[in-house]
This record gives structure tokens, C-alpha cells and sequence, in this order.
């Protein structure tokens, strides 16, 4: 981590959906701000910037994360991966698949959670898929769907390991 002026900048690099990337960020940037304005990637929405909603929603070392809580510098080796880097996973086809979309504004945030959800608990029960969905507030209020879609992973995958 490199000071670049007084204003206390530093060049730092970040590890995004499997690439190394320079950000130059003040020290009380977020995550959020450092992947939207310096890394270009808009897919992590900025919205209650509370830790409340759940459209800045990343992974950080495989956990999902609101990244709008994160300071960019506290995250420096750790591994990230954002909507960017799940566009082809089979969270982002099931919500294709069941219409799972409205406006679209919370959907990086619930797909990349779903993804964790997903990954970390292929066994899911009811329960644990509505405590997890709580995480992230969708204003079209099209929850049905996006049950629907991890309802259908969840099973798709069980049967596969049937
Ligand atoms: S913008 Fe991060 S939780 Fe709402
Ligand atoms: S689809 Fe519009 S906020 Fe969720």
C-alpha cells in the first residue's frame, strides 16, 4: 500500500473476479465506491449505503458481504468476486429462468447471495433460504420468484447428488 499525497491516498490493489486491480482510494472509502469508481464495475448497487438492503451485496473470501461496510483498504488480500464475475453462474440463469426480475436494481445483490447461500448450504431448508433472502430488500417486492429460483437450485442439485 502506497501513500500518494497528503490528502491520504493510497494506491492499493484489489483481487476482483480472479484479476489483480490498482485502486487509488482515501482511507474511509468503501469497497463499494472502489469497485464502482475506480474499478468500473457498477454491477454492486449503492443504495441505503446502511448495511439495510442489500444491493452492494459481493463475496469477499466466498462470504457475501455488503461492500457499501467494507473499507476498500481493509480488503487488499482478500479474494472478491462480484456480479461481474457470476454473469454465467447457475444462480444468474435460474433467475433468467424464473422471471426472477423486475426493475433489476436489487438483482447483482440477491443473485450474488443466492450464490453463497447456494454454495455454502447446498442442503438448504425452507428456513434457512428465508433467513438468508433477508439480507436483501427488493422495492418491486418480486420475492416469490426469487424463491422460486433457489427453490429449483437447490433441488436440481440435490438430485444430483442423489
Ligand atoms: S447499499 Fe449496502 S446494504 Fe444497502
Ligand atoms: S426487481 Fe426492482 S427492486 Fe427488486
Amino acid at each position: 500500500m502506497k501513500s500518494l499525497s497528503k490528502a491520504s491516498k493510497q494506491l492499493i490493489q484489489l483481487h476482483v473476479n480472479g484479476e489483480t486491480h490498482d485502486a487509488v482510494v482515501r482511507s474511509a472509502d468503501t469497497l463499494l465506491i472502489a469497485l464502482r469508481e475506480q474499478l468500473g464495475l457498477t454491477g454492486a448497487k449503492r443504495a441505503c449505503e446502511n448495511g439495510d438492503c442489500g444491493a452492494c451485496t459481493v463475496l469477499v473470501n466466498g462470504k457475501s458481504s455488503h461492500s457499501c461496510l467494507s473499507l476498500a483498504v481493509e480488503v487488499v488480500n482478500q479474494p472478491i468476486t462480484t456480479i461481474e464475475g457470476l454473469l454465467d453462474s447457475p444462480v444468474s440463469k435460474a433467475f433468467v429462468d424464473n422471471w426472477a426480475i423486475q426493475c433489476g436494481y436489487c438483482t447483482p445483490g440477491f443473485i450474488v447471495n443466492c450464490h453463497s447461500l447456494i454454495t455454502t448450504h447446498p442442503n438448504a431448508d425452507d428456513q434457512l433460504v428465508e433467513e438468508w433472502l433477508q439480507s436483501n430488500i427488493c422495492r418491486c417486492t418480486g420475492y416469490e420468484e426469487i424463491r422460486e429460483a433457489v427453490h429449483t437450485l437447490l433441488a436440481s442439485g440435490q438430485k444430483e447428488n442423489e
